[in-house]
């Protein structure tokens, strides 16, 4: 089966798998098409600037009202929420990890995911969590929906696909997706095992950086965002709906399926974007601009230019830049670090940061190349170098982001990950040349 998509980001989409099932010129007829109930989905308050409004209308076989029925108390206890602190003993510092392994139990995506950090408060709604996914089952009957925020995925291993209430997402690694807030979905797995990490985002949502001089072009364009057609199953077996909801889990028995959209249009939609399609912008003489040229999308705070979310990559590229380090320079950051790798190699970290893997450099904890990567790089002859097959990204907050126990105590973290600043020379000498030898 293929899906398909509309292009766009943020557009007001339409989409009807049957003739006529979508309303046109009213979103609430006195008796829809095909017996349907129209229901809308708010993403924002019915009174948000019309910039920032979104919500869709849904035309479905039962209301949701159906699809929930007495809440009882769920567990996934690896799944942390904001504000999480203090369960943990270890001690301040730059932190890396190799691959979380994969399950040995069957495990489906939503049992799947492990927290590593958490950042603000999600009675608030400000902050996020980064979270890494392991999954070895497709979720049958289970289905999903997250009140406390929008989910952004990114697969590092193995295809999936996001069957949610508004269409159908197939994902694989290199490729992106963002549920939105409430959306119900499930996870089906396309290859056999599939990992990857997930910033869920309890703020506002994810939205396109403004280019500023850089124009109307080039970063993330919109028509490269994608949005799936509706899609519906008229399934009237035993179900159950899991909720997150403020740091807890609930869990209803339904006796059929919640994906039963037949119609809907608006613009509060899940979609995907594939991350080649993400147009570098850079530096052609010298010097390199801040990592944020990099922002794929970013999620405000309310206060300008400091975002609850940036999510940030580092893709195939030329280096052209004369007289200059090339790599990341050393830094100290007011706003906190999660990085992971997709493939490939990154360049600041030629050893050691491997795909799968993760790193965590938190508010105001030094950073930057490791000892060979700044050995190489002060030396290199400068012609220019395209940097192929990479692909890290960061989540980056403006608040701290607190470790989570399983992140402090998971066996793959590298103790010894601040020693690979330990050979940096002492070069000064009191010339102006410095001592190089
Ligand atoms: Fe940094």
């Amino acid at each position: 089966m293929t899906f398909s998509y509309m292009p766009g980001f943020g557009n007001d989409f339409e989409t009807e798998t049957l003739p006529g099932s979508l309303p046109q010129g009213r979103n609430s007829p006195q008796r829809p098409a095909y017996g349907l109930y129209a229901e809308q989905l708010s993403g924002s308050p019915f009174t948000a600037p019309r910039g920032t409004n979104e919500r869709s209308w849904l035309y479905r076989i039962r209301p949701s009202v159906k699809h929930t029925g007495r809440f009882k108390p769920a567990s996934y206890p690896l799944w942390k929420t904001a504000p999480n602190v203090g369960d943990h003993e270890l001690a301040l510092g730059q932190y890396r990890w190799n691959p979380v392994p994969m399950p040995k139990e069957p495990t489906d995506f939503i049992q799947g995911i492990r927290s590593m950090t958490t950042a603000g408060d999600v009675l608030g709604q400000t902050g996020m969590a980064a979270h890494v996914y392991v999954a070895n089952t497709s979720m049958v009957d289970d289905h999903f929906f997250n009140a406390d925020g929008e989910l952004l995925i990114v697969p590092q291993v193995g295809a999936l696909r996001f069957v949610t209430e508004m269409g159908v997402i197939e994902l694989r690694p290199g490729e992106i997706a963002v549920l939105p807030r409430g959306l119900v979905f499930k996870v089906e797995l396309v290859d056999k095992e599939v990992r990857g990490y997930v910033c869920e985002n309890y703020g506002a949502k994810l939205t396109m950086p403004d280019r500023g001089p850089i124009g109307a072009n080039c970063l993330a364009n919109p028509r490269d965002f994608k949005t799936p057609c509706a899609w519906f199953e008229e399934k009237e077996t035993p179900c159950r709906l899991i909720v997150k909801w403020c740091g807890n889990f609930h869990v209803t028995e339904i006796g059929h399926s919640p994906l039963d959209v037949v119609a809907w249009h608006g613009n509060y939609a899940p979609y995907k974007y594939d991350l080649a399609t993400f147009s570098p912008v850079g530096a052609i003489l010298f010097d390199h601009p801040d990592p944020s040229i990099f922002t794929v999308l970013t999620a405000p705070s309310g206060e300008e230019g400091t975002a609850n979310i940036d999510f940030v990559i580092f893709p195939p590229r030329w280096l052209v830049a004369e007289d200059t380090f090339r790599p990341p320079w050393y830094h100290r950051n007011i706003m906190s670090e999660f990085m992971g790798l997709i493939h490939g190699q990154y360049d600041a970290k030629e050893e050691g940061f491997v795909p799968g893997g993760i790193s965590l450099h938190n508010l105001m904890l030094a950073h930057g190349p490791d000892a060979p990567g700044f050995e190489k790089a002060s030396r290199t002859e400068l012609k220019p170098v395209k940097l192929e097959d990479t692909m890290a990204f960061m989540f980056e907050t403006r608040f701290p982001q607190m470790l989570t126990r399983y992140g402090a105590e998971l066996e793959t973290r590298q103790d010894n990950y601040i020693d690979c600043w330990a050979d940096l020379k002492k070069r000064f000498n009191g010339t102006p040349e410095g001592d190089w030898s």
